[in-house]
């Protein structure tokens, strides 16, 4: 078997909600997953199981309550992002590990196109390639992506559902990272743009890249996973 990219090992996570006089929800116990290269897991359960906190744990926006979230390069050391200095959680971000959550943050004032382009500044002097030619590669993502040209110069506070979903698809797609993590990226999608990403998604995969993902659609889900998980039995009932 290959080596995990991402493994989570006996992790909880409880919720101390402050401003209901600090009651304590405990939403996951002892979830254990492992993804490898070029795995699509795929994380099932009815609302509420904990699916997008588990990416949020994954990704270091939620702190785990207990245990262990290892992830590991492929030319670095493991890392557990439970431990992590903010740093490394950045570092991690921009070469390790992209997340594409259902809503896209919206940074008012900047073009879509800038928004696509900037996942790259991080690579500009490294990789030789100047801002005019990450500006390219923006654009070659935004037709891939079906967006059209007339909007590329504005910033998507106004776009569509849709359309800031695709934005936020390709602002984690223009770089290739060794794991994607998908929170029901198609929720807002017709069906020819839907095929559009599904296609993209397998070609990462393709590619390599780790993908643990949340598919509202159980046909998408089937379509793409390599292996389920089924979010339910990591709920404590008391
Ligand atoms: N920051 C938070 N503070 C308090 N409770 C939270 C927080 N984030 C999530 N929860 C709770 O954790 C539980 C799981 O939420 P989560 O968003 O992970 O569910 P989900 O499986 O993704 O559901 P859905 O399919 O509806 O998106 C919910 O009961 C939610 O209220
Ligand atoms: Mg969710």
């Amino acid at each position: 078997m290959n080596k995990p990219i991402v493994e989570l090992i006996d992790v909880d996570k409880t919720f101390t909600v402050h401003n209901q006089n600090g009651v304590v929800l405990s939403v996951l116990k002892h979830v254990n997953l492992s993804v490898s290269e070029g795995e699509c897991l795929v994380l099932d359960g009815p609302s509420g199981m904990g699916k997008s906190t588990v990416l949020k744990l994954i990704y270091g926006n939620y702190r785990a309550s207990q245990g262990q979230i290892v992830l590991s390069p492929h030319n670095g050391l493991a890392v557990d992002i439970t431990q992590a200095p903010p740093r490394t959680v950045i570092e991690l971000r921009n070469n390790f590990m992209g997340y594409v959550s259902q809503f896209l943050r919206i940074i008012p004032r900047v073009s879509a196109l800038e928004i696509v382009a900037e996942s790259l500044i991080e690579d500009l002097d490294r990789s030789g390639m100047d801002w005019d030619q990450s500006l390219d590669k923006a654009k070659d993502v935004l037709s891939q992506l079906n967006i059209p040209m007339n909007l590329w110069n504005l910033p998507p506070a106004t776009f569509s559902g849709g359309e800031q979903q695709r934005i936020n698809i390709a602002r984690n797609l223009i770089k290739r990272k060794p794991v994607l993590l998908l929170d029901e990226p198609t929720a807002s999608l017709d069906k020819v743009n839907t095929q559009i990403v599904v296609d993209l998604i397998q070609q990462v995969l393709h590619q390599g890249t780790a993908v643990i993902g949340i598919f509202h659609d159980p046909e998408l889900a089937k379509a793409l996973a390599t292996q389920r998980l089924d979010m339910t039995q990591f709920r404590e009932f008391t």
